[in-house]
């Protein structure tokens, strides 16, 4: 039987059950917690990262102290990441966890996910030159986390460089989204107790459809592919028409 994980409860999408899509669902209650990573903290209605570089702030986050500890407040409306978290997603991000960031951008949600997986890695992906440098500079600071320069579209590109992952993380505002995230699980997630988690933006992949009419195909799609959907939840009130969606590999190799 597969081991179970702190953080790892399929019956729960957030506090009071699983959430349905669309209309009819329970109304969002942000300010909500599930059980929270390791080195995350709340910070009053806030969440936090224990700093692993004292002193030194990302993105002009705010610095506070919990315990003798200084923390980083992690903002909701910056990082898809801590809204989710925020809601009440139980994440299984245990702090040696090796990471595939998709869409890593300049490092704002991977900078709280190195503070989490301190003892672990992040590859953070990106095909964008521009954000990519700023992230480089950021690994330059903090040893965990790997640049890559790279399309998340060709996994092939990279494959000498990432090993098998216990975490795929993508936040790519494509049209392909889905497949995107199936074809680098199917790359590198790790089979045995490896988690992915894939944010959903519905107007990218199709600007006319309902959203929620996007989110059920998008996760169909993932389970026809070989992806076992988790748990789900919408992202308000902190983005709109986002759904993070939360898997594991079900497919047989
Ligand atoms: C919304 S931003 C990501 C923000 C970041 N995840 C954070 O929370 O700090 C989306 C990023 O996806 C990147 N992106 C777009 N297409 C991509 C692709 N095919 N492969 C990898 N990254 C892609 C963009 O360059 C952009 O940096």
């Amino acid at each position: 039987m597969a081991k179970k994980h702190h953080g790892d409860d399929k019956r729960r999408s957030g506090p009071g059950g699983p959430r349905k899509f669309g209309h009819g669902g329970p109304a969002p209650r942000p300010f909500q917690s599930g059980v929270l990573p390791p080195h995350v903290v709340r910070v009053g209605r806030d969440i936090a990262t224990e700093n692993l570089v004292p002193g030194e702030t990302v993105y002009g986050e705010r610095l506070s102290r919990v315990q003798g500890t200084e923390v980083r407040v992690w903002d909701p409306r910056r990082s898809k990441l801590a809204s989710a978290l925020l809601k009440g997603m139980n994440v299984y991000l245990p702090e040696d966890a090796l990471v595939l960031y998709l869409g890593v951008s300049s490092g704002t949600t991977a900078s709280h996910v190195s503070d989490i997986c301190r003892n672990g890695m992040v590859f953070g992906v990106d095909p964008a030159p521009r954000v990519l440098r700023q992230f480089y500079l950021l690994s330059k600071k903090r040893e965990n986390l790997a640049p890559i320069f790279a399309d998340a579209a060709l996994p092939e590109q990279y494959a000498f460089l990432v090993p098998k992952v216990d975490f795929v993380y993508q936040d790519v505002a494509q049209r392909n989204q889905a497949d995107i995230f199936f074809r680098n699980c199917r790359a590198f997630l790790k089979r045995k107790n490896g988690r992915g988690l894939l944010m959903v933006k519905a107007r990218s992949v199709d600007v006319r459809k309902r959203p929620d009419v996007v989110f059920e195909e998008t996760r169909k799609k993932l389970e026809a592919s070989g992806m076992n959907v988790l748990a789900t939840m919408r992202l308000e009130p902190f983005e709109l028409d986002h759904m993070a969606i939360y898997c594991s590999w079900a497919g047989k190799e």
